[in-house]
């Protein structure tokens, strides 16, 4: 099967600041990495040192033929204290900026991308509702010196996966475990920061689309615990879809299937490949989380992540190659699909996995900081450069 993508589809790649730049220690996962009795099996670090190699890895995207990069500003830099805001930060992502638009690369800046500066984790962090008044605030500030040069704007990635890793979980700062009431408040917190920070991104200087990004994905359940399946949905996913509506577009982030049972969440099924991210090998999430948010919104997707964490690069390509043969099945059904962003440019700072994690086109020598393109960077830049998915 040959498949062409619409004319104009985006192709990218997405990073966040912390998982790449290195020392970004003023933020709540620093510090969560480096206490005591957490799940994370090392600190970030130097990550990628992407904070000052940024041109030449915008010169691999360059290299590789994709059109545009998604990546976050890291709040904690701008804002290192309340009130407090760095001029100097805000030059440097212009300056990253102003490359990404001298290589022809449509920057897509994320404004949250799971880290919060020590500063407001330490006043209540997600469940304190003045959170979002300070996020928003953050957003003004930064959209002030930015805004000019910004594409795309993702306000908050993943509001869902900061809420149920923080405060269920317990893999995410702060570490609650089935803090239900905690939950709750996270949720609203981050729906009313996502709703600000919109209204004040709208507001300019600037005109760019502007919308969030949700963990989704393929769900699945035990024979006769169907129904459990909108019930989950409707708390991790469904919550952010519906305030999202009169957004400019919807961000679909997806990479497996989770399965419910009588016992809640339950594991991969018996048979199914299970990847060292633990969870299910499942190159149809994508589809299946496209055709679940168009349900909901109607307005233009994005696929702002996909991608797989695996040592083996040919793996890469299967999974990359079934996904975007049921990306391309939603547009066949006329779901308004507007492009696609692999997560990761570079094999990067996979949270509590440290490095473990191999989500890259590229791979980074942990020693070194030297960068090698991958087999299935060369692949996907072949679907890239042809708006097409050969037989
Ligand atoms: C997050 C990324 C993460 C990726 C792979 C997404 O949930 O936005 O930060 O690295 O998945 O696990």
């Amino acid at each position: 099967m040959t498949t062409t993508f619409p004319d104009g589809f985006l192709w990218g790649t997405a990073t966040a600041a912390h998982q790449v730049e290195g020392s970004n220690w003023n933020n709540d996962w620093w510090a969560w990495e480096h206490a005591e009795g957490t799940a994370c099996v090392e600190a970030s670090g130097d990550a990628c040192d992407h904070y000052w190699r940024y041109p030449s890895d915008l010169d691999l995207l360059t290299e590789l033929g994709f059109t545009s990069y998604r990546f976050s500003l890291e709040w904690s830099r701008i804002e290192p204290e309340e009130g407090e805001w760095s001029l100097a930060q805000l030059d440097h992502y212009a300056r990253m900026l102003d490359a990404c638009h001298e290589r022809d690369l449509l920057p897509v800046v994320t404004f949250h991308h799971f880290t919060t500066p020590r500063w407001a984790a330490a006043d209540g962090g997600w469940t304190n509702p003045v959170t979002a008044e300070r996020f928003a605030r953050f957003c003004e500030r930064a959209v002030a010196h930015l805004g000019d040069r910004i594409a795309m704007a993702c306000t908050i990635n993943e509001p869902n996966v900061v809420s149920t890793i923080g405060y269920l979980v317990g893999a995410f700062p702060p570490g609650r475990t089935q803090d239900l009431d905690g939950f709750v408040k996270a949720t609203e917190t981050l729906v009313a920061a996502h709703g600000r920070a919109f209204e004040v991104l709208k507001a300019g200087p600037g005109d760019f689309p502007v919308g969030l990004t949700l963990s989704m994905g393929d769900w699945g359940a035990e024979p006769g615990h169907e129904d459990k399946i909108a019930e989950y949905r409707a708390h991790h996913e469904d919550v952010y879809l519906e305030a999202a509506r009169g957004d400019d577009y919807f961000g679909v982030q997806a990479y497996s299937r989770t399965r419910v049972g009588a016992a809640g969440v339950i594991g991969p099924e018996p048979g199914v490949e299970v990847l060292p991210m633990g969870y299910e090998y499942w190159p149809t999430a994508a589809e299946a989380a496209i055709r679940h948010a168009a349900e909901i919104v109607q307005i233009p997707l994005y696929v702002t992540e996909n991608g797989i964490g695996t040592d083996d690069d040919e793996q890469r390509v299967r999974y990359l190659r079934a996904s975007l043969e049921g990306v391309a099945r939603t547009i066949d059904d006329g779901i308004d699909v507007r492009g696609f962003f692999h997560w990761s440019l570079l094999d990067n700072f996979e949270w509590a996995f440290g490095y473990l994690m191999a989500f890259g086109l590229v791979a980074v020598d942990r020693t070194t900081q030297a960068r090698t393109i991958k087999q299935s960077a060369r692949w996907l830049s072949e679907v890239v450069r042809t708006n097409r998915l050969g037989a």
